[in-house]
């Protein structure tokens, strides 16, 4: 499908503290999506949305919203424009950070039937925190892919400390093209799955 139209992908960068670890995957994952022809990559950095602890009167999965935080529009409005998703998955307290978590459930049908991916740190690459975000995404009637990033503690102190870089560490940048293959695949086929929805929805109207 050479000729298919880009895809267009957001990579949402799921911590915030000052010093994160989270800019130099967030980095690498970018340069590596900008030499793919099949996939635009759009960073969404989570500290420049101040979205706040979820403080809505009624769940987003209730239906359309309309609610008075323009910061949650606006991000209801972005993520609503993406055909998938790559999340840095930093682990706190073996689990997600609270403010990607809070990203996530700040919308509803935007995530809907769209796959998402994983660049997972932390003493076992983030796995722990991964394996959470896959339920959190089924939820969301999401596709979580199979195959993710999953930086563990040699190569990030390689990094941190070394003077190494993530691409001296060839299974890192093999687990990013197998997961970069598998959200193009479902992206294409859940794309055409919700473009056949809604144009049967359109001439049923
Ligand atoms: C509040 C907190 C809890 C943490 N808990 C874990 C943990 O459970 N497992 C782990 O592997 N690393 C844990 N770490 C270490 C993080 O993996 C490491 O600090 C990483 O760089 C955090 O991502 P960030 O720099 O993008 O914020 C924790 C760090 C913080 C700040």
């Amino acid at each position: 499908m050479a000729d298919a139209d880009p895809l267009h992908f957001a990579l949402i960068i799921g911590s915030t503290r000052p010093n994160r670890f989270a800019d130099i995957p967030a980095r690498w994952v970018a340069e590596a999506a900008a030499q793919r022809s099949d996939f635009t990559l759009e960073v969404l950095d989570l500290r420049d949305w101040p979205l706040p602890f979820f403080d809505q009167p009624a769940s987003p999965a209730r239906g359309g919203g309309g609610y008075a935080n323009p910061v949650v529009e606006r991000w209801r409005d972005r993520v609503r424009e993406f055909d998938g998703f790559i999340a840095t998955a930093a682990e706190y307290n073996h689990g997600p950070t609270a403010v990607l978590k809070n990203a996530f459930d700040t919308a509803y049908t935007e995530w809907n039937k769209k796959p998402i991916g994983f660049v997972g740190y932390g003493g076992v690459g983030g796995a722990r925190a991964v394996e959470q975000l896959r339920m959190v995404a089924v939820e969301l009637q999401m596709a979580p892919v199979m195959r993710a990033v999953h930086i563990g503690l040699e190569p990030s102190l390689g990094v941190m400390l070394h003077g190494k870089a993530l691409d001296d560490y060839a299974y890192l940048a093999e687990s990013r093209t197998a997961m970069f293959d598998q959200l193009v695949w479902w992206a294409r086929a859940l794309k055409a799955a919700r473009d056949a929805t809604a144009f049967a929805d359109a001439i049923a109207a």
